[in-house]
């Protein structure tokens, strides 16, 4: 029997430790009591969900929320994820209108527990920190046994936004974790990789007479548009110039790492400079980009096969490599926009933007 237990302390000279309980899936007993005591005493703590690493609070508790934002400098018009342990519990976060109603249980039969989070007018407990002041709630039943057992065990549903300092990239580990917010949290709980990679697709409803309503995309994820077409007419948020962005945080400059990332749509507009050392985020390994320069580094998303699932799963990683390995410039491969493509194509634009730092997340 795997016991949990603490595998590391993070100590930063200016900052108080991070203790790191390794744990497994199915033996995670000693690691949720640990995880749910400290949300209980208005801390907060790193979980494992199936798409990124969330940091998690108390969904309840205004003043443990406020240290999620400090912890990850991100903010306060950036409104948090809250996740859920059972179906039964989205009533205590969000109030369901009749209207869609249907949709909304038809998507949850479909998708819960998983990586599909639904935009809800919220429930007035809620606190305003968590929706940002929004009238509306992101919502999830994450798939992870460890993150749904600490909810169970604290009782409360927690807010939990990806473990990562604003603007920089999701982590998928506890040592990307430990990299991100290392002596800025108590608790990481180790749990291994996350098996989907990319965070949560983000979708509202809107109802309409007589027809299937129509889903609105906020957030492309491991839920493609194919799959959502069944349950409704899958669109894009409406642009509305002016106006605070629908989904605060999907503005570019998201998921960036610190070295630049260019993601180049041909391999004819590669044009390197002399001196500088350049790095490929491939996505097979092989083929006419790999040939194209002698790289001073190559990360390989789905080596040999061309995998979009084991893509997704390893692209933070892979640009959390790349960014480490001392380059003047990242260079990445396009993927096929299709299924799953669509996500780690929005992802790899976010992060190759280069957005003024008022656009950074
Ligand atoms: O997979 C995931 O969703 C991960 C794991 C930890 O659950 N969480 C995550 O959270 O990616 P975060 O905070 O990094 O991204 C949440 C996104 C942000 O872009 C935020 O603007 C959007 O959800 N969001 C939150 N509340 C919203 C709302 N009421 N309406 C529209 N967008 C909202
Ligand atoms: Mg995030």
């Amino acid at each position: 029997m795997r016991i949990a237990r603490i595998v590391g302390i993070c100590q930063n000279p200016r900052m108080n430790e991070t203790r790191v309980i390794q744990t497994a899936d199915d033996d995670s007993k000693e690691a949720v009591r640990e995880a749910a005591a400290v949300l209980r005493s208005g801390d907060i703590a790193a979980l494992p969900t199936e798409t990124v690493y969330g940091l998690a609070a108390d969904a309840f508790d205004a003043d443990a929320v406020a240290k999620v934002f400090a912890a990850k400098e991100r903010p306060s018009f950036d409104p948090l994820i809250v996740h859920i342990a059972t179906r039964g519990d989205l009533a205590r976060v969000a109030v369901v209108p009749d209207a869609i109603a249907a949709t909304v249980n038809q998507l949850t039969s479909a998708f819960w527990p998983g990586p599909l989070t639904l935009v809800l007018p919220r429930h007035p407990d809620i606190p305003d920190i968590v929706t940002s002041g929004l009238p509306t709630i992101a919502v999830r039943q994450s798939a992870h046994p460890v993150m749904r057992a600490v909810i169970r065990e604290l009782g409360r549903p927690v807010a939990a936004p990806s473990a990562n300092r604003f603007g920089r990239i999701s982590p998928t580990s506890a040592s990307a974790v430990l990299k991100e917010l290392g002596g800025r949290i108590p608790l990481v709980i180790d749990a291994g990789a996350c098996r989907e990679g990319l965070e949560s697709t983000i979708v509202s409803i809107e109802p309409r007479e007589g027809k299937k309503p129509v889903l609105r995309l906020h957030r492309a994820g491991p839920v493609t548009k194919e799959m959502l077409q069944p349950f409704g007419k899958v669109e894009k948020p409406k642009a509305d110039p002016g106006s605070a962005p629908q989904t605060p945080g999907q503005l570019p400059g998201h998921y960036a790492p610190s070295t630049p990332l260019v993601l180049m749509e041909s391999a004819r507009d590669f044009h390197p400079e002399p001196g500088k050392r350049y790095g490929l985020l491939s996505y097979r390994g092989d083929g006419p980009w790999v040939d194209l320069h002698h790289w001073d580094r190559i990360e390989t998303l789905s080596p040999g096969s061309g995998k979009l699932a084991e893509a997704a799963v390893r692209l933070f990683h892979c640009m959390r490599t790349l960014d480490e390995a001392g380059l003047d410039t990242i260079v990445a491969e396009p993927v096929s926009e299709t299924g799953l493509g669509v996500a780690i194509m929005d992802r790899l634009r976010r992060a190759s933007t280069g957005a003024p730092d008022d656009h950074r997340d």
